[in-house]
């Protein structure tokens, strides 16, 4: 398809500002939220971005309606009439996202059954849902999985739990926290994900209405209520997509200020960002530098010349260094002097898109081995979860066809760093969580064209 292409003239390092709006991994989450509520709620600063799309898509066939607000990508999203909708309709959605797995508890809820399309997401190993199912199972749910998807149903309502989690899975501790908080009765969740984008959701069920108290040691606690309303909510910025244009800005020698990005929830990659040698300035300052009203600040990040250094990192859940930032930040250590180790502890496949950089000239090598830090659950099982990346190496060009969403971006600044013109195929894929992404690309100079 010649129009998933997208032609890269590299070599020009990136420079201007961007800006970043809610987090794709807790806007998709809000919206499912907004299905337990007996009132409209209101989500603000919500990208473009093709997983908004889906579940505004998933919502709409379950009776809500779903409709632009007053303000720049404000949704309003009115669950009054929530309604069944056929397998059929909801099968349209199959393979798109990972979200319709949230849906089984506000689905339970409202209509007392539900059914759940197969997923999709992006492609970077198993990725099973055991933790969600056995979650389910012990609030009361009965879940029949067939070919088409899983049906659920509650014949005797949802109840608390208590709970552990075999590891703190993101999406798991969202599918308890959403099924909880109109359970009856006390959930306890051992062993919970804690990272930002929950923090932020659990704040959207406390302004619902919800009682949930966050215990030190990864322990949630939520005592069920009868009912939930509507919330008013402005998302946290997308971290992960704010590292991705600071990685940028690293290994195409240039500087980018991304505007909206929140050095709090940043803090992980901001120091190894630094580690590496690049420079950053948090620009929060800027309403009072400036005196503009209603100016917002940011996070300044820049090349200072010179060599960048060799760093062992390994991935792990909040608050270590996010899965998310591997794939991008790979690309600029190909630009580092020495030996960099990358350990990526979260998901088993997350390091084929290396392979695309080696022929572009970079030197990575992948092992099965825990390299660089603890052993993790994958260590001497068949899974290439290390890798070892000497540099610097001088990138060319290559045609490239983009395996899945972060990958995809590395790829992308992977060719922008490269001299000369590379063909970067499978490119909308990265519409799934990057608003804009080519208007962005250009307002920071990038020679970038369709065919
Ligand atoms: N896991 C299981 N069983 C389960 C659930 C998870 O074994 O039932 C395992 C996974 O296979 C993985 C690990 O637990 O090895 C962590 O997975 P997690 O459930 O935390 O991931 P997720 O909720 O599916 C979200 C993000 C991912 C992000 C991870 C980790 C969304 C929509 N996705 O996925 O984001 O990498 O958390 O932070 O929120 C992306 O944005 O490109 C992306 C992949």
């Amino acid at each position: 398809m010649t129009d998933d292409v997208l032609i890269v003239h590299g070599g020009t390092p990136l420079q201007g500002q961007i800006r970043v709006r809610g987090a794709k991994n807790l806007v998709s989450k809000a919206m499912v939220a907004a299905l337990l509520g007996e009132s409209p709620s209101r989500l603000f600063d919500v990208p473009r971005i093709r997983d908004v799309e889906v579940v505004s898509g998933l919502l709409e066939l379950h009776g809500v309606k779903v409709t632009a607000g007053i303000e720049e990508g404000e949704l309003v999203m009115d669950p009054t009439n929530v309604e069944s909708a056929s397998t059929d309709e909801i099968n349209v959605h199959a393979g798109s996202s990972r979200i319709p797995i949230l849906l089984c508890g506000p689905l339970l809820h409202r209509l007392g059954h539900a059914f759940i399309p197969d997923l999709g997401g992006c492609h970077i190993g198993p990725r099973p849902i055991d933790f969600h199912i056995k979650a389910l199972r012990e609030f009361g749910a009965v879940v029949d999985k067939t070919p088409e998807g899983m049906h659920l149903s509650a014949p005797n309502g949802l109840h608390g739990a208590k709970l552990e989690l075999p590891y703190p899975s993101v999406g798991a501790t969202e599918q308890v926290l959403l099924t909880a908080v109109r359970a009856e009765g006390v959930t306890e969740l051992r062993n919970a994900a804690i990272e930002p984008e929950i923090m932020d959701l659990i704040c959207i069920l406390q302004k619902m209405g919800a009682i949930i108290t966050v215990h030190t040691d990864r322990v949630i606690e939520i005592q069920g209520v009868p009912r939930l309303y509507g919330y008013e909510h402005k998302p946290i910025p997308d971290r992960i997509e704010a590292a991705s244009w600071a990685a940028a800005a690293l290994a195409t020698r240039g500087e980018i200020e991304v505007v909206g990005a929140r050095q709090a929830d940043m803090m992980t990659f901001l120091n190894v960002f630094r580690s590496i040698g690049g420079e950053l300035k948090i620009t929060d300052d800027r309403v009072a530098r400036e005196g503009v009203s209603g100016a917002e600040g940011g996070i300044k990040f820049w090349h200072p010349g010179g060599e960048l250094k060799a760093v062992a990192l390994e991935t792990d859940v909040h608050p270590g260094f996010m899965t998310d930032w591997q794939q991008p930040l790979v690309v600029a250590l190909t630009q580092a002097r020495g030996i960099s180790i990358m350990h990526e502890t979260v998901y088993e496949q997350r390091l084929g898109y290396t392979e695309a950089l080696n022929q572009m000239g970079a030197t990575i090598q992948v092992y099965r081995d825990c390299l660089g830090g603890t052993p993790c659950r994958f260590g001497r099982r068949n899974f290439m979860h290390s890798a070892v990346i000497a540099g610097p190496s001088k990138l060319h060009a290559a045609d490239l066809r983009i395996p899945d969403l972060r990958a995809g971006f590395a790829h992308l600044i992977a060719a922008l760093a490269a001299e000369g013109t590379s063909r970067v195929y499978g490119v909308d894929l990265i519409k799934r969580g990057y608003e804009d992404f080519e208007a962005k690309l250009s307002a920071l100079g990038a020679h970038v064209e369709r065919p």
